[in-house]
């Protein structure tokens, strides 16, 4: 898409995993001063997106979009203006079609009117929804709002929400700087994993400016299991997923935050060397013991070893099946415990890993031991 962005996946919050439509500025303002008090903006997450419903029911008499006047009487500048003194980034939502799913005028056939609003109003970052886009392909919809961002001079991360629709990674790349590959998420472990698999096909497609977007997290939201929550988080950061918050960071657990502020698990998400990573291997019973491995800058390899089973099991990554020569020794460390452990034996890794629980390390090749002859 070319405009500079998205070097690395996109961190922040958004507000509708947690708030739906029970949003207003408070809870934005809120949650803004959340991520600077935790330490959340300083590990990476910079941008607080309002998503659907912050929007009046229909335009104003100009044409113009307007703020609900309820839930956000200060107006969206107002926001932008306190977000951007916090050192924060702000996104706001519209969608591709007549209106939002939650039935807010939507922006098809308003592209330049709303992106230069936007641009006003000191956005930068716009998700932008696929409801009630009467039949017209997802190819033609999304462009033009792509053109009108551009037209406004202003740099405004995109990113597109049309849930795989008509195979996105394929052709996303020249549009925007994410793109949805699957429908919406729900706080259960059913559906992470169902969206994991899907995500995982296009990994190819991933790369600097354009990253696969699985959907956001929900992390805190109370539906999974500690250690699902943790392989939920290991799966989006090593698939160089988004990480976009979905709790509401104002009132997290320990729990919540222990995760979500893994700053070894952020840094293999943010890695420069940007590719994906991918399942390399499932195999017991139904496949649900999964090493997941992608290769990092420096010659590094994040692997995970996750256990999709309903028992504790011993998962073995073998050399061969991560893409490492037989040969190579590595140093691993255990990116949950934050400890180096000494590799178990030449040429394979083995953990006992719980039910549902996933463990993430990084494996760096140490110096080859050349025989003497
Ligand atoms: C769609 C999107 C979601 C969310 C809702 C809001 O379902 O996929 O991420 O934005 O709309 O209505």
């Amino acid at each position: 898409v070319g405009n500079g962005l998205a070097n690395t996946p996109q961190m922040g919050w958004n507000s509708w995993n947690y708030f739906a439509c029970d949003i207003n500025e408070k809870v934005i303002k809120e949650t803004a001063d959340a991520l600077i008090s935790t330490g959340l903006a300083k590990l990476g997450y910079i941008y607080v997106n309002i998503d659907d419903c912050w929007s009046e029911t229909s335009r104003d008499s100009e044409g113009q979009l307007i703020p609900d006047s309820k839930s956000f009487p200060s107006g969206i500048k107002d926001l932008a203006d306190y977000v951007h003194s916090k050192g924060l980034k702000l996104g706001i939502y519209s969608d591709a079609g007549a209106f939002t799913c939650q039935e807010r005028p939507g922006s098809l056939k308003h592209e330049y009117d709303d992106a230069a609003l936007f641009a006003s109003w000191g956005v930068d970052y716009l998700k932008y929804d696929n409801c009630f886009n009467l039949g017209i392909e997802p190819e033609k919809r999304y462009p033009p709002m792509r053109d009108a961002i551009n037209a406004t001079g202003r740099t405004i991360f995109y990113s597109l929400c049309e849930w795989g629709e008509n195979d996105p990674a394929l052709w996303a790349g020249k549009i925007g700087n994410s793109w949805r590959t699957t429908n919406d998420i729900n706080d259960s472990w059913a559906s992470m994993t169902e969206i994991v698999d899907i995500n995982d096909k296009w990994a190819p497609y991933a790369g600097p400016g354009g990253w696969n977007d699985p959907d956001m997290l929900e992390v805190g939201n109370g539906g999974m299991t500690y250690q699902e929550y943790r392989a939920h988080f290991s799966i989006w950061a090593l698939m160089k997923a988004p990480l976009l918050v979905g709790c509401d960071v104002r009132n997290m657990t320990a729990e919540t935050f222990e995760i979500i502020s893994n700053e070894e698990v952020i840094a293999v998400n943010q890695d420069a060397l940007g590719v994906q990573g991918r399942k390399v291997l499932a195999y017991g019973p139904e496949g649900c013991y999964q090493i997941w491995a992608g290769p990092l800058s420096r010659h590094r390899l994040a692997v995970a070893l996750w256990n999709r089973c309903s028992k504790i099991a011993t998962i073995t990554a073998k050399w061969d099946s991560i893409g490492l020569e037989s040969s190579i020794s590595v140093s691993v460390r255990d990116l949950w415990k934050h400890e180096f452990i000494s590799s178990n034996s030449m040429s394979s890794f083995s953990a006992r890993v719980d039910a549902h629980a996933c463990e993430m390390y990084i494996f760096t090749p140490t110096m080859a031991i050349h025989s003497v002859t």
